[in-house]
């Protein structure tokens, strides 16, 4: 089977109609048992620099996303100018070898450029988020068909009366701004996958179960007000050293199926900056803990794409918060830094290409 055939027909299986360009509908018969498509956060510039960086892409991956590129503060160096560089290349290395590129992310609260510290009003809130899907989803209309269009909305320790993020759109439109971005996405490409992109809710703390709460309560709410939305993201950058709450996590993966949600994991890897040196050990938790994650996931529903947020411990995003106390590399992704496959890897192969 083609590496096309083999994303298109993963992608769409169990995703409404709707939800896919006709394109990704075609093949959808033949490969609906096909293995759940796995891919990883990418940094353009080394598919260009880094040829061994490039060669675990095309020999590991079927889906890609841009780590940064499509953020804003990647996208919008100055309010009237676009820099579409990036995600241009990345869509062109994707389109060249078969694959499919997610978009990543359209209303998030970090990764701002400092200009946007002007807008103020409401009403100027209101045109720039317009402006920026409408621009950016157009641009991309039919060749990214699947978009994390609101990314991290619920707080880090959401209190029941107050919920929300802190975020320029939160504070100038309030949770509004999460239906006006997923109304004016579907407008901009009707066809495109509308997903909600969040983490935190694999533990067994306090802090995991009222994010789930949180969450699940924003979900009802868009729900019944209509608003389009197709798919959750469930990021999974997992705590190392914190156990899998499995019957939490397969609990609330199951009431959001039952609102008639995709599940995609959007950004897994695993934070060891807790973790025994040993790599060898460390390692083995690492996979454990992607392994009881999925596992939690999949005795619900097969979630229909599988990435991780880099594809090797050589390039992550990890130490830049979770850097370890004795100087030693983190390991948080499916390759080691010599883009050998570690036990993760292992996890994720069985996980994706099991058939029940
Ligand atoms: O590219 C510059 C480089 O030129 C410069 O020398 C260096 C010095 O600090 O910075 C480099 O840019 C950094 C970039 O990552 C490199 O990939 C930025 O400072 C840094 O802020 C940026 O962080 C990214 C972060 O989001 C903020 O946008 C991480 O790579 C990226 O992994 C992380 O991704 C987030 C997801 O979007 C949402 N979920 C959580 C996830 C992890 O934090």
């Amino acid at each position: 089977m083609r590496r096309r055939q083999f994303v298109l027909g993963g992608l769409s299986a169990g995703l409404g109609a709707g939800a896919l360009p006709a394109l990704a509908r075609a093949p959808a018969k033949t490969t609906a048992r096909a293995a759940i498509p796995f891919g990883a956060a990418m940094r353009v510039d080394l598919l260009r620099d880094d040829p061994d960086y490039r060669r675990a892409v095309l020999e590991h991956c079927q889906v890609l996303v841009g780590e940064g590129g499509l953020k804003w503060i990647d996208l919008r160096p100055a309010a009237d100018r676009f820099v579409f560089d990036h995600p241009d290349r990345l869509l062109a290395f994707a389109d060249a070898h078969g694959m499919q590129m997610r978009g990543h992310t359209l209303a998030w609260y970090a990764g701002m450029p400092k200009w946007t510290e002007a807008i103020t009003t409401k009403q100027a809130a209101e045109r720039a988020l317009y402006e920026h899907i409408d621009t950016v989803v157009g641009r991309y209309k039919g060749r990214i068909p699947s978009w994390d269009v609101v990314n991290e909305a619920i707080s880090d320790n959401p209190a029941i009366d107050k919920p929300m993020r802190p975020s320029l759109w939160q504070d100038l439109l309030g949770t509004q701004h999460i239906d006006m971005a997923f109304r004016r996405t579907a407008a901009v490409d009707p066809k495109v996958q509308l997903v909600l992109n969040d983490f935190g809710f694999e533990n067994p703390t306090g802090q995991c179960r009222a994010k789930r709460t949180a969450f699940l309560r924003l979900v009802k709410e868009l729900k019944d007000r209509g608003t389009p939305l197709h798919a959750i993201g469930l990021q999974g950058h997992l705590p190392g050293e914190k156990e899998i709450d499995r019957e939490g996590l397969s609990r609330f993966v199951s009431e959001l199926h039952g609102m008639g949600l995709a599940i995609l994991v959007t950004e897994l890897d695993v934070i060891d900056d807790k973790l025994p040196p040993d790599p060898a050990i460390r390692d083995e938790i690492v996979a454990s803990r992607a392994q009881a994650f999925l596992q939690a996931i999949g005795d619900v529903v097969r979630p229909e794409v599988v990435l991780t947020w880099g594809i090797s411990d050589k390039f992550t995003w990890v130490p830049i918060w979770f850097s370890r106390k004795d100087g030693l590399p983190n390991r948080p992704l499916p390759l080691d830094a010599n883009y050998q496959p570690k036990p993760l890897m292992r996890v994720i192969k069985a996980f994706t290409s099991a058939k029940a």
